[in-house]
């Protein structure tokens, strides 16, 4: 299959290429398109034999279920039910943006598949003028899991996808890097109070200060809630292996000696301000203090990465407020737990 990337801004032409996009989706076809997160994978949600290629694409474990995106809010009754007042402040305060809220769902919409082992589904409106003209031009929802293969870091640019999906499907819409960089926090509603099942560009505090406390486990992102099936699988990962290791320039110098003793090269993924000058390569995502800087490079780091002849990849440990819970909760998937040791 030959895979076609086409470029998407917001002035010329972009109607003919939404109906491209949207053929392609009425037929049962996958649509890579850019959300403000990550890029995503779209099929009709309605349709399980679309989205069967979703996860054919992705070699996506088949029990992990897909996001539905909407391209407007009231949409969310058509699929869910069991919208209380506080879900409807937090979509009035957060949609569009990157946060997706689980409900009860309504039987017999959406596919079956896109929803595997639960009886929940995660909602979501997306803050980018792509996907929402996609959405609206299409008038229907989109399932649509990050558009990598599985395992990969998500993509935040359309290159990343081409790399990873190019004769895998048809058409990816490029509309250029992505701002918020990791995904979108997943808050399941069903549970009182409701709980962070993957935290993302829409911060615990951001939610608090609308309806009060949540549950979270991102503050200790080695162990995620079981009920966000995602979480149990091996993500986002390089093909070197990563080690995450304390904000301390003494202890990375130290640990690069170390690995270079033993005739291995080292790429390094942390804040601007570091100095390490042995390092063979250094990836710098950000300022220290700028987690939405942090999260915006985060996964173009780790893929760059494997653009090196690294054999390690050691991951500085981040601030964890605000969407530095998010990075750190990523790397520490990226690196399945690793911590080095010296
Ligand atoms: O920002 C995002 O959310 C991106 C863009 C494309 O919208 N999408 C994305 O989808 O990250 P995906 O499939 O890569 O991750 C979805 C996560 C998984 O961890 C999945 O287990 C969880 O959300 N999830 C989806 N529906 C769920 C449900 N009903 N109950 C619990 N967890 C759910
Ligand atoms: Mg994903």
């Amino acid at each position: 299959m030959e895979t076609k990337l086409v470029s998407v801004d917001n002035f010329l032409d972009n109607e003919k290429k939404y109906k491209q996009a949207v053929d392609i989706l009425k037929n049962g076809g996958v649509v890579a398109f850019p959300t403000e997160t990550v890029y995503g994978l779209g099929a009709l949600a309605t349709d399980q034999h679309a989205v069967q290629q979703i996860f054919e694409a992705k070699g996506r474990p088949s029990d992990n279920p897909l996001i539905v995106h909407i391209g407007n809010k009231e949409e969310v009754y058509n699929y869910v039910t069991g919208v209380n007042a506080d879900a409807e402040k937090l979509m009035d305060t957060f949609w569009p943006g990157p946060l997706t809220l689980v409900f009860h769902k309504l039987p017999g919409i959406i596919a079956q598949n896109v929803t595997p082992g639960v009886e929940t589904v995660g909602v979501r409106m997306p803050d980018h003028p792509v996907a929402l003209g996609l959405l609206r031009a299409l008038g229907k929802p989109l399932a649509a899991p990050s558009a990598n293969r599985s395992g990969k870091p998500s993509p935040t640019e359309a290159a990343h996808v081409f790399k990873d999906l190019e004769g895998l499907i048809p058409l990816i819409l490029d509309g250029g890097q992505t701002g918020v960089g990791v995904e979108s926090t997943v808050l399941d509603m069903t549970s009182v109070p409701p709980t962070i099942l993957r935290p993302g560009g829409t911060t615990q505090e951001m939610i608090e200060s609308v309806i009060g406390n949540v549950i979270a486990d991102s503050k200790s992102p080695g162990e995620q809630a079981p009920r966000s099936p995602g979480m149990k699988y091996l993500h986002y990962a390089p093909e070197a292996p990563v080690y995450i290791i304390d904000d301390d320039a003494q202890k990375i110098r130290s640990a690069i000696d170390a690995l270079h003793a033993e005739g291995k090269k080292v790429a390094l993924i942390g804040p601007d301000e570091l100095d390490v000058p042995a390092v063979d390569w250094y990836f710098a995502i950000g300022p220290a203090g700028n987690s939405e800087a942090m999260a915006t490079n985060l996964y173009g780091a780790l893929r760059e990465c494997d653009l090196t002849v690294a054999d390690i990849i050691l991951a500085v440990k981040t601030n964890l407020a605000g969407v530095g819970a998010a990075v750190m909760n990523r790397l520490m998937k990226a690196a399945e737990g690793k911590h080095y040791k010296d």
